[in-house]
């Protein structure tokens, strides 16, 4: 007997939402942060974990499924087999080793690319026309590694790149300035890294060039304290990892973010790592780092035309080398 009277007799309408899958690979600090923001915020109709460890996984699922009373309708599945992400419409990679406490991001790499070649092939075989996003670090030499190791077309392989890094500059422009982080519009391009590049001639407060807003203030302003913010937006990550050991939070919120950015459809503009040889100057080899990327169902739709000025160019290439120069070290 089924719990509810049909009202009609007529068939069900068929479904007009596309079912929307998104596996998570890796469910750490970052992997469950971003899998429980990508519930809270409904973003797809069924959630996969994948890791290693088969408590942790199982633990995780579990206690997830748990808050379903809470949470909009999602199917939470997890499993050491790949073969649980068949047909993922979107795969997040957060696997792998993380910093120590004043550890850099290209240290990881030896360590995170050999995880990598057993990641990436099953995620292929089981959603060949998926779009892989990938966050473990060093994310941009992550994405490129996944890129070549894929077959993919450079528009279905992306990473979270320096989207994390312009929400910490946004917070951090917004606070100076007293003004709310959502309407303060600034990219950080290039590396999700030390080399990273804050875009100061664009940014805007409220469609405000941010430097007019300041003279327009009398804001008091010398060019070091708008370095001030850039380097502390370098060292957030280094102060957070050596303060609770790992970060987790504002990655959780800028993946799940970037998620809904591509299953909605969004054709919202990020700063995320693409393959950026051929923009700006960019050369010297395929390399992936941060742009201003259109996102959309198709993945990177294509990368926005912003003014840079020539200082901010020439940054945006030293970025692209010191990426090159580690990427130098690869055998794939
Ligand atoms: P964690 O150590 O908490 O979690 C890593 C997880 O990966 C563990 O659960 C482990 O079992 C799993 N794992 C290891 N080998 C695996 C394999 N072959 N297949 C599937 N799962 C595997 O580390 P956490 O804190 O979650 O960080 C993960 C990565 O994310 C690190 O590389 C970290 O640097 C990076 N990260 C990147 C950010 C970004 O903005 N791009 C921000 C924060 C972290
Ligand atoms: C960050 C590091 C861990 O939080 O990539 O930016």
């Amino acid at each position: 007997q089924a719990f509810f009277k049909p009202i009609s007799s007529a068939d069900p309408p068929s479904p007009t939402k596309r079912h929307t899958k998104i596996s998570v690979v890796g469910a750490g600090n970052v992997g469950m942060a971003i899998a429980q923001t990508i519930l809270t915020q409904d973003v797809a109709d069924e959630l996969v974990i994948v890791d290693v460890d088969p408590d942790k996984l199982r633990g995780e699922m579990l206690d997830l499924q748990h808050a379903a009373a809470f949470l909009p309708r999602t199917k939470i599945m997890a499993s050491v087999d790949y073969a649980v992400t068949v047909g993922s419409d979107l795969c997040i990679v957060t696997a792998g080793a993380r910093q120590n406490p004043g550890e850099s991001r290209l240290n990881l790499l030896q360590r995170n690319v050999s995880l990598f070649r057993n990641i990436v092939p099953p995620l292929v075989k089981y959603s060949p026309d998926t779009i892989l996003l990938i966050v473990s670090n060093p994310v941009d030499v992550l994405t490129y590694v996944t890129w070549k190791l894929s077959g993919f077309p450079s528009n279905r392989v992306l990473g979270s790149g320096t989207n994390l890094d312009s929400s910490r500059f946004r917070f951090l422009i917004a606070d100076h300035l007293d003004v709310n982080a959502q309407d303060v519009q600034a990219y950080i391009v290039g590396e999700h890294g030390d080399s990273s590049v804050a875009l100061w001639s664009s940014i805007s407060v409220g469609g405000v060039p941010v430097l007019n807003f300041l003279e327009k203030q009398q804001i008091a302003y010398e060019k070091e304290t708008l370095e001030n913010i850039h380097k502390a937006v370098v060292e957030s990550a280094y102060e957070v990892i050596s303060l609770k050991g790992y970060t987790s939070w504002a990655i959780g919120y800028s993946a799940a973010n970037l998620a809904r950015s591509i299953l909605r459809d969004q054709r919202k503009i990020h700063p995320v790592s693409v393959l950026a040889k051929g923009f700006y100057g960019v050369e010297g080899g395929d390399v992936f780092l941060s742009l201003p990327a259109q996102l959309g169902r198709g993945g990177v739709l294509g990368v926005a035309n912003i003014h840079l000025t020539d200082e901010e160019a020439q940054r945006l290439r030293d970025s692209a080398n010191t990426i090159l120069e580690v990427q130098a070290q690869l055998n794939l």
